[in-house]
């Protein structure tokens, strides 16, 4: 689909940021923006900041940062196209396809209209099977026996199929309608209407629901021993196995605060984990692992862990999932493998052992590398020739299966020293060019550029410098107000350098805690009314504001400093590199109080992905500081 760039235009024109995100996160108005609570990372104090003038979102923790459009797809896990749709669909408005002849624009627009009415009736079947549990003492006991809450079950919007053969007859009053074949609700018999009769029937109903929260298919499980066992939804045109995961929406805001997700391979399990504290998990529909899947659940989160029971079908299904997940690792995802003992499946694991010993098993899952070096050297005597050259060869499609970036090279050398050649030797072999020379001149001049044009680290090297402001104070906190009050001082009394700022830098201040945040709130609500004032001005305005005082404090500091500092501060001059360290180092003391925060909730996970982001950022300057 191609669509044209002035619709796009139009339709960001049309959409307004904070009544989109507004729809999802509770926003307060702070000065000129807007304040939450940030959906992309688990968070206690508001860093999520919404600008209307820029129509922009972001997160000065977690540096979540986009449009209305960016931010329907980061947070609903919608693509590109769906949230235009989406949005398109708000203001009534059609979405143009530049490469469509008039033909397939009107079956597209017959197929959406098709796909609107089929969520519909499927809408109304989830509600009808819902209100049938109600009634079904048998069924409500058997989701007891099960360990399983009403409040899980209403979650989850379980129901039961009552047991006859055309139980749906009395939701849909035409019987005969196609739509219900289509659906997949009622099974047709090929000649002829007189044998129709509803598919699901005695059976808990788990609905199938898409990222937007629409019931697109159901899968049925029997009461007792019968079979087959599950029963899923056909594909229909809104239904495709091999893309949906069941829990995903149900699972959303969870696989934010957690920051990984749990993906495991039946309904029982998802509703189970979430039951015992593990709301981050989702399932494949009895389908393996597919490319399609993983694409998706990296939208929503740089981490993902598989589940596979630990017999001979779970490590099958385990070696598809890593071929499906082979062309995602990425170097800042996460991608790792849990295999559980014997014939525990998570649910059954979870309730024989508890949450803490399911824990325990996830925090010593398999990372990616490990198990495709495993994988590769199955069946492998590595102390002969032949068995090393066999290594060589079941690893080297999964090893081309890697994108490209530092983990392919980490596996090439540890596969190379497994197969006892040299790197450049097994590149070759693999047909991999030796990219590592170019690449390092293209390092080097990169390191000069940046050193010449950004001199001010220097200054900013160490934490432990002489002036105080600069230091690291005791624990971040500290050195976080004391660099603001820096950064307030810089900012009041030369305005101008405020324009220097990138929009992620304004949100960063904008959201630093009381009193330094509602400051510069209004402090860029002050350069959008009235443009660069003179601290004079701004001295006036600010009487009896709530940061008064620290504006006070800050700029007392002017006076003790050395002449120069002042004389610079009426040179109105942009891109100041003073301001730049400091907010670097801000953004760092930030980062370092959420692992500080996720440490204290014990949320590991969490913890070493910030840490991680953390090492990288240092990683990133040390190279320009060098
Ligand atoms: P399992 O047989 O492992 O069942 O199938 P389960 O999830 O542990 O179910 P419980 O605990 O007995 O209730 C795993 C998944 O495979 C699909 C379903 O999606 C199921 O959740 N499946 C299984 C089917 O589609 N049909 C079947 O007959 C069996
Ligand atoms: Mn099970």
């Amino acid at each position: 689909m191609s669509i044209p760039q002035a619709f796009i235009q139009e339709l960001l024109a049309r959409a307004d940021v904070v009544e989109v995100v507004g729809r999802h996160v509770q926003l307060k108005k702070s000065g000129a923006n807007y304040m939450g609570l940030c959906p992309f990372h688990g968070e206690k104090s508001p860093s999520f900041c919404v600008s209307p003038t820029r129509q922009t979102f972001h997160c000065f923790g977690c540096g979540a940062h986009g449009s209305a459009l960016g931010f329907l797809m980061d947070h609903s896990g919608m693509s590109y196209v769906e949230a235009i749709e989406s949005l398109a669909q708000e203001f009534g408005l059609q979405v143009p396809d530049d490469g469509a002849s008039g033909q397939d624009r009107a079956r597209a627009a017959a197929e959406r209209q098709r796909q609107a009415t089929l969520s519909d009736v499927l809408a109304k079947a989830a509600g009808a099977y819902r209100r049938q549990l109600r009634e079904s003492p048998r069924a409500i006991d058997y989701l007891k026996g099960r360990g399983l809450s009403g409040e899980i079950a209403a979650r989850f919007g379980l129901g039961y199929a009552p047991p006859g053969w055309r139980t749906l007859a009395g939701v849909f009053p035409d019987y005969d309608d196609p739509l219900l074949a289509e659906s997949g609700l009622v099974i047709t018999g090929e000649d002829g209407d007189d044998k129709r009769y509803d598919r699901f029937r005695d059976r808990i109903m788990f609905p199938i629901r898409n990222v937007r929260g629409e019931c697109i298919a159901f899968g049925g499980r029997v009461l007792g021993d019968e079979k087959p066992k599950y029963l899923n939804s056909p594909e229909t045109p809104v239904f495709h196995k091999g893309r949906e995961l069941y829990g995903l929406f149900e699972a959303r805001a969870s696989l934010r605060e957690q920051g990984f997700v749990l993906v495991t391979e039946g309904y029982m399990d998802v509703v189970a984990l979430a039951q015992l504290g593990f709301p981050n998990a989702v399932a494949t529909l009895g389908t393996a692992c597919t490319g399609d899947h993983v694409q998706k659940l990296f939208r929503h989160t740089d981490s993902v862990v598989f589940s596979f029971d630990g017999d001979a079908a779970g490590r099958t299904a385990a070696r598809r999932a890593l071929d499906a997940a082979l062309p995602h690792a990425g170097d800042r995802r996460s991608i790792r493998f849990l295999f559980l003992p014997g014939e525990h499946d998570p649910d059954s694991y979870i309730r024989a052992f508890g949450h803490d010993a399911f824990a325990r098993a996830l925090a010593e899952a398999v990372p990616l590398s490990r198990f495709m070096i495993d994988a590769a050297r199955e069946g492998c005597d590595l102390a002969e020739a032949e068995g090393r050259a066999r290594l060589a060869s079941h690893a080297a499609p999964l090893w081309r299966a890697l994108p490209q970036g530092a983990l392919r090279r980490q596996l090439l050398g540890e596969l190379a020293g497994l197969v006892q050649l040299a790197v450049p030797e097994l590149a070759q072999l693999w047909g991999d060019a030796p990219a590592a020379a170019p690449q390092r001149r293209d390092n080097r001049s990169d390191y000069q550029n940046d050193s010449n044009r950004r001199p001010f680290h220097k200054g900013y090297g160490a934490e432990s410098l002489e002036n105080p402001v600069r230091g690291g104070g005791s624990g971040p906190r500290a050195g976080l107000s004391s660099r603001a009050d820096h950064a307030a001082r810089i900012l009041l009394t030369r305005m101008a350098a405020w324009d220097g700022l990138s929009s992620a830098d304004h949100a960063l201040l904008c959201a630093l805690p009381a009193p330094h945040g509602p400051l510069f709130v209004w402090l860029e609500g002050q350069l959008l009314e009235h443009g660069v004032q003179p601290w004079a001005a701004l001295r006036e305005g600010l009487r009896g504001h709530t940061s008064e005082a620290l504006a006070l404090k800050a700029t007392a500091l002017l006076q003790e400093a050395p002449a120069s500092e002042a004389n610079e501060a009426s040179s109105g001059d942009e891109g100041d590199p003073e301001l730049r360290g400091l907010l670097d180092l801000l953004h760092d003391d930030q980062l370092k109080q959420q692992e500080t925060d996720a440490l204290a909730a014990n949320d590991l996970e969490r913890y070493r992905l910030l840490h991680a982001q953390r090492r990288e950022r240092a990683g990133a300057k040390g190279e320009t500081r060098r």
